[in-house]
């Protein structure tokens, strides 16, 4: 298990649960917390705190990083330190927390239908068990995908790709849609066409450890930006580049610190680099010196937090 899969202390769970709940429980209430859409409120008579509604970027804009401007946020599985990963709900406090770009994972159900989930199992994060392509989609859409978090969260359902690029769409924010896993072209079609038919094409990167599903997405949609994530970097990452057409190389932060160069390297290239999944004010400082375009992190609100104490201090130069 990874540090990634590891489930969180229930201390630190039950603090940032709290935290949540007093986030989304004036707005959005229980609605939210149940996984069911997330309707935009209707116009109170005094709203005395402007939630924040992160921008539409489009996608072909987002990739390299303006000169004096701080990191994209691209809010890891959603803000999945404060709820339960891969759900509208973690979605809904990303966005709150000023997240312009979620991220996620994308898998299909044993009938074909995307579904958003990391693990190749469903047992970690929801009530179930068994992998995710042995599931049909009713068996997907009837598991709870919020209590293993925390009790709050019960109910919580798993997100189809379809009702994530929806709620994407009507709320706002952008979509960083990780292929997770080795993925047919069939598999890579029906993506595609979801993206197409929410009208979310220039709203949402595609990444993907998977080179063939990277080749299959180019074949198929050639307006999709990609992104190639990497454990450890390429020998020539901007051959690679090159080769797959990336609009982003997307390395984890232990390969980058190895050899912090590449990214010069490949903004000379015009290829961006978002860098995973980090979570420290200090690495989040020193990766914006050394020029990343955007930082992938389970801790969203407090990066953009951090961003914007960046950009008033006057570092940007
Ligand atoms: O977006 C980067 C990151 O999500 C890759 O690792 O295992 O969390 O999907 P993983
Ligand atoms: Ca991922």
């Amino acid at each position: 298990m990874t540090p990634q899969q590891r489930p969180r202390r229930p201390r630190q769970r039950r603090r940032r649960t709290a935290l949540v709940a007093a986030l989304l429980g004036a707005a959005v209430g229980a609605v939210a917390l149940t996984g069911a859409p997330v309707r935009p409120p209707t116009a109170p008579a005094a709203a005395p705190t402007p939630v924040p509604v992160p921008a539409i970027v489009p996608a072909a804009e987002a990739r390299l990083r303006p000169a004096g401007a701080p990191p994209t946020v691209y809010a890891h599985r959603g803000a999945s330190s404060a709820a339960p990963e891969n759900t509208l709900v973690s979605d809904e406090v990303a966005r709150r927390g000023g997240a312009e770009w979620i991220e996620n994972d994308v898998q299909p159900s044993k009938d074909g239908v995307p579904y958003v989930l990391h693990d190749d199992t469903v047992d970690r994060t929801t009530d179930g068990k068994g992998r995710i392509r042995d599931l049909t989609a009713a068996r997907l859409d009837a598991l709870d995908a919020g209590s293993w978090f925390a009790p709050a969260y019960a109910g919580t359902r798993l997100p189809t790709l379809a009702a994530q690029l929806e709620d994407l769409r009507t709320r706002g924010g952008n979509l960083l849609l990780e292929i997770k896993g080795p993925h047919s072209r069939d598999e890579v079609a029906r993506i595609v066409q979801e993206v197409r038919d929410h009208g979310m094409t220039d709203r949402v990167l595609v990444q993907s450890f998977e080179v063939d599903a990277l080749r299959h997405a180019r074949e198929l949609a050639p307006e999709l930006p990609l992104g190639l994530l990497r454990g450890d970097l390429d020998a020539d990452p901007v051959a690679t580049a090159r080769d797959l057409g990336l609009a982003a190389y997307n390395p984890s932060d232990d390969a980058l610190s190895a050899r912090p160069g590449v990214i010069g390297d490949l903004h000379a290239a015009g290829v961006a680099v978002n860098v995973w999944t980090v979570d420290r004010p200090a690495r989040w400082k020193a990766l914006t010196a050394a020029g990343v375009d955007g930082i992938i992190t389970n801790r969203p609100a407090e990066l953009a937090g951090w961003n914007a104490a960046w950009s008033a201090s006057g570092a940007a130069g």
